[in-house]
């Protein structure tokens, strides 16, 4: 007799090519440990409503042990012909207890609503391994930006030079969005700790079990209020899925810039030799491959994503096989990401920066023609005139090769009376930079607070 969870109403077994499109322990088998702490909690609930006495629930829940300690080392694997992660639990249980207990587990649930609950579990625990990693990449954001609180550098739009703004400034804006993230995790939890463990193949069970106890027991919240949507829904594994693709997106976007700053042309940061790699054939490469990598991975986590999404569209309720195709797009997502946090968050830590070069450059492009137009308002030039005014300056500028704070004071009259000798007060980078200090903005003072900040949100995860 094979171990298959069903079979009596078929005159044959499956025809080899349906066991091999059907099976998926290649993939579940990753959720056997909380398959066998789900055994347990239920073991508990039919003892509870009478199914088990007191002796059979202690031998129950010592086998389930055994397994779990025997699935731990490896002596308990699945075998060649185990649909799935289910069936060959139940396979192994009975070699520990026999068939007249081990017989007795599957009342009452239905790998319905176990998988839809195992799914949850796992994704619970690998959001604390990504949270602690996130937290790991904050502190050396927030270290880079503590170690240069004077640096400056030309802050961009359309990738244009802009306006100057501190280092710390531009890499806490890198920190911001894995903090959101963080909020995210959490929030998602909230709703993936419900419990779908009774809702059986769909409709509930009718044996009196109290799915409280297994919601319980499993560390999760309170069982879901409708067996249709417990066993159906799969929002909670594209939330999570849309959480990592979006991680992937923040660490990609601060890929770029590393990557950028990293050329020959801006000669911004050195890479660390630990966290670089050469090339086969150019012997003076040194190459951001961390961030390429991370940059490559975040199509990956997008492509999870919708390609999960896909997948539920359409599908009618309640459990349709389709959704076993859930799983293997969000644990790759969760492999990914444990993967490329720690090298990320080594070469961001590591990261040298050339704050000579990056202040340099900070003014050219004629970044500070707003502090300009500012000061003309201060003046009591109405901004219209003011940016008009400012726009003259650089054009003077640009045709004659020289830089805001060169013209001569004549020159300065000639395109406005307003441009007194005294603007040049907001024509250095310092000048600027600590200008900005309206509420988020560039001012050292500001920059230290949000600093501040940050380390206090990054305490409370
Ligand atoms: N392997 C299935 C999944 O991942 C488990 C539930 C199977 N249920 C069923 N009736 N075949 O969704």
């Amino acid at each position: 007799e094979s171990g298959a969870l069903w079979g009596g109403r078929f005159a044959s077994g499956p025809a080899p090519a349906l066991a091999a499109l059907s099976k998926s322990t290649q993939f579940d088998w990753i959720l056997a440990p909380y398959d066998i702490r789900g055994s347990k909690a239920h073991a508990t609930a039919l003892a509870a409503a009478g199914y088990l006495s007191e002796d059979e629930l202690a031998e129950m829940r010592a086998a389930l042990d055994e397994l779990a300690a025997r699935v731990a080392d490896g002596r308990a694997v699945p075998a060649a012909d185990d649909e799935d992660v289910h069936s060959a639990l139940e396979r192994l249980l009975i070699e520990i207890t026999g068939v007249q207990l081990g017989g007795k587990l599957r009342a009452g649930r239905s790998r319905n609503d176990q998988i839809a609950t195992l799914v949850r579990l796992y994704l619970l625990d690998h959001a604390a391994v990504i949270r602690g990693m996130l937290l790991d990449l904050l502190d050396a954001i927030a270290d880079q930006a503590a170690a240069h609180p004077d640096a400056i550098l030309p802050g961009r739009t359309h990738l244009q030079h802009a306006q100057p703004v501190l280092l710390a400034h531009q890499l806490a804006a890198h920190a911001w969005p894995i903090v959101r993230n963080l909020e995210r995790l959490r929030d998602w939890a909230s709703r993936a700790s419900a419990s779908p463990y009774g809702g059986g193949a769909l409709a509930g069970s009718s044996l009196g079990l109290d799915p409280r106890l297994v919601a319980t027991e499993l560390g999760l919240g309170d069982p879901l209020e409708n067996s249709i949507d417990g066993t159906a829904a799969r929002d909670v594994v594209a939330e999570f899925a849309f959480i990592t693709a979006q991680i992937g997106i923040d660490l990609s976007r601060l890929s770029e810039e590393i990557i950028l700053w990293n050329t020959k042309e801006f000669g911004f940061v050195r890479l660390h030799d630990g966290y670089s790699t050469g090339s086969s054939i150019m012997p003076q490469k040194k190459n951001p491959d961390i961030a390429e990598l991370a940059r490559g991975k975040s199509g990956r986590l997008i492509g999870n994503l919708t390609g999960l999404l896909a997948t539920l569209k359409g599908l009618p309720l309640a459990y349709n096989r389709d959704l076993q195709e859930d799983k293997e797009p969000v644990f790759d997502s969760i492999g990914q990401l444990e993967v490329l946090l720690p090298a990320f968050t080594g070469m961001v830590a590591t990261l040298t920066f050339d704050t000579k070069r990056m202040a340099e450059l900070a003014p050219q492009g004629f970044s500070l023609a707003t502090d300009v137009a500012e000061w003309l308002v201060k003046q009591g030039v109405i901004f219209r005139d003011a940016h008009e005014i400012s726009g003259e300056l650089v054009r003077h500028c640009e045709e004659r090769g020289i830089e805001l704070h060169e013209p001569s004071d004549a020159e300065l009259a000639s395109i406005s009376a307003h441009l007194t000798p005294a603007v040049r007060e907001v024509l250095t980078i310092e000048g600027s930079v600590n200008s900005r200090v309206g509420a988020g903005g560039t001012a050292r003072v500001r920059v230290d607070e949000q600093l501040a900040r940050l380390a206090e949100q990054i305490a409370e995860f």
